[in-house]
């Protein structure tokens, strides 16, 4: 073998290493009717503000025994936009085996009038709070 091959070889394996590797979050069968509502964070903030800041406050920091911390959760990190949607459908019950707080957090945050488009747009505020 060349050496002129090797160190080609030695760059192309280096590239691809140091390459970031940003694989985005599976989206669930579920969740794939989601997948094409894009979140406004402008808009989800008021709605944000209007719904779930009376448990989660504005930064998505909690006082202690409310819902949990938005901003620092490994559960908002590891699921996609749409998957996140998914979750706000449905809430989680107390005797969901996620349910650490023993208190429920409540079907799109308790206010059945919010539109899928609208939890869209909270996902996308709730984006921007995320350490
Ligand atoms: C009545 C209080 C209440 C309201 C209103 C509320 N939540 Fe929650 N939320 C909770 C509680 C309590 C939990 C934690 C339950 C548990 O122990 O898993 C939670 C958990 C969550 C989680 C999961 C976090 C994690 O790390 O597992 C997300 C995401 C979330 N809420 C988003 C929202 C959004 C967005 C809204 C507004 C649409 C909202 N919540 C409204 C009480 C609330």
């Amino acid at each position: 073998m060349k050496p002129g091959f090797l160190m080609l070889l030695l760059l192309v394996l280096v590239a691809c290493e140091s390459a970031p590797a940003i694989t985005p979050a599976p989206v669930s069968a579920d969740a794939q009717k989601f997948v094409a509502l894009k979140g406004n964070r402008e808009i989800g903030k008021n709605k944000y503000a209007e719904t779930c800041v009376s448990c989660h406050g504005m930064s998505g920091r909690v006082s202690p025994g409310a819902g949990k911390d938005l901003a620092t959760s490994a559960f908002i990190k590891g699921l996609s936009d749409a998957d996140l949607v998914l979750f706000l459908t449905r809430g989680r019950g107390v005797n969901d085996p996620l349910n650490t707080f023993k208190s429920e957090m409540p079907a799109r945050g308790g206010d059945s009038a919010l539109t899928d488009q609208d939890l869209a747009d909270i996902v996308a505020y709730v984006r921007t709070l995320q350490k």
